[in-house]
């Protein structure tokens, strides 16, 4: 498959009056991740829907293609080729997991004893075996998403939309699930993931996208995003007040807090800049209680570029404060 697994030109969205999608264009490698990042209401279930046939694009929009498949004339075989986890559950509360599966399978047309070992298989790798034949709707959060992607799976899709995976869950079931989601990446399956959390795009993401505003703010890997935010830093701490003092003359351009008696260094973490610091305290012959080099994160990625309902496409210097100075 040389053609990327989705590939959006122009993608737009109106409701009334107000434009969610802006015309953004994505592109995703087949068998890589992607992450659509925003704030609450930015528009990433709606670009989910479109992109998964669930809700039409605007008309003015540009060509939109998923699995090669072109949406606007054949959603046949772009429905044939995916699978969406909605950001709600899917999961039928009244009936158990195992007929949830099932259930999926029988839409998937899949015949009968296929439909079993599909759902067998699928109960197994996503460790619900044990509540197969219990109602749904006594099973908690963590096991109620890992049914809702394992229906997803039941159709064998190449692409995968996943709205919001582990939001609510707790730390061990979102490890869980960025595992079972590795597994499908190292199966060869595409994922477009939505997410609030940006250590979760940090983890499985090839590449980022941000949306803010009806357009893309920034996309890259977690790296080059975490590159155009500066915020960078090395913090030396001292319980000595003299040593502060001498070091606070010594390392000329650091910000001082005298009362925490740190030193913070504007730095990019080089090893070079570290050890121009490390040189200078050096030959001032003072030795720092606690050193600490701080990169910028996706969250000040996140904020500098979605915090002001106007932020820009690239960001301006007095938007750049890291979140520590901004708290
Ligand atoms: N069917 C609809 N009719 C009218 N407005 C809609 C509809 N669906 C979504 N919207 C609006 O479009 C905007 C984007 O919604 P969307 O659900 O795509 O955001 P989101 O990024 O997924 O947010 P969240 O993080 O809260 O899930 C919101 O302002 C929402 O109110
Ligand atoms: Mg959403």
């Amino acid at each position: 498959m040389t053609h990327p697994a989705i590939a959006a030109n122009g993608l737009r969205k109106s409701y009334g009056d107000k434009t969610v999608l802006d015309g953004i264009d994505l592109t995703v490698p087949a068998g890589t991740v992607f992450a659509l990042l925003g704030p609450n209401g930015a528009g990433k279930t709606t670009a989910v829907k479109i992109l998964s046939t669930l809700v039409s694009p605007g008309a003015d929009s540009g060509e939109i293609r998923v699995g090669g498949h072109h949406l606007a004339t054949d959603p046949q075989s772009v429905r044939a080729a995916i699978g969406v986890t909605g950001q709600f559950s899917a999961v039928d509360g009244l009936i158990t997991g195992e007929e949830n599966m099932l259930l999926m399978a029988d839409l998937h047309h899949l015949p009968k004893a296929e439909g079993r070992r599909v759902t067998a298989e699928l109960l197994e790798r996503f460790d619900l075996v044990d509540a197969a034949k219990k109602p749904a709707s006594t099973y908690s959060g963590g096991m109620k998403r890992r049914l809702d992607i394992a229906m997803t799976l039941v159709g064998g899709p190449r692409i995968i939309f996943l709205d919001e995976p582990t939001t609510g869950l707790d730390p061990r079931s979102r490890h869980t699930m960025w595992g079972i989601i590795r597994g499908l990446v190292a199966d060869g399956v595409t994922v477009f993931l939505t997410t609030q959390y940006l250590e979760e795009a940090d983890e499985l993401a090839d590449r980022i996208a941000v949306l803010n505003n009806g357009k893309i703010a920034a996309e890259g890997s977690a790296d080059e995003l975490k590159r155009i935010v500066p915020g960078g830093h090395v913090k030396l701490r001292f319980t000595d007040p003299h040593a502060y003092r001498s070091a606070a003359s010594a390392l000329t351009g650091a910000s001082p807090d005298e009362e925490a008696l740190s030193l913070r260094i504007p730095s990019d973490g080089s090893q070079r800049e570290l050890r121009s610091i490390l040189d200078r305290l050096d030959t001032a012959g003072i030795e720092a209680d606690e050193l600490t080099v701080h990169t910028p994160d996706l969250d000040d990625v996140f904020f500098a570029l979605t915090d002001s309902a106007t932020a820009p496409a690239s960001v301006p210097a007095q938007n750049n404060q890291p979140k520590e100075n901004a708290r």
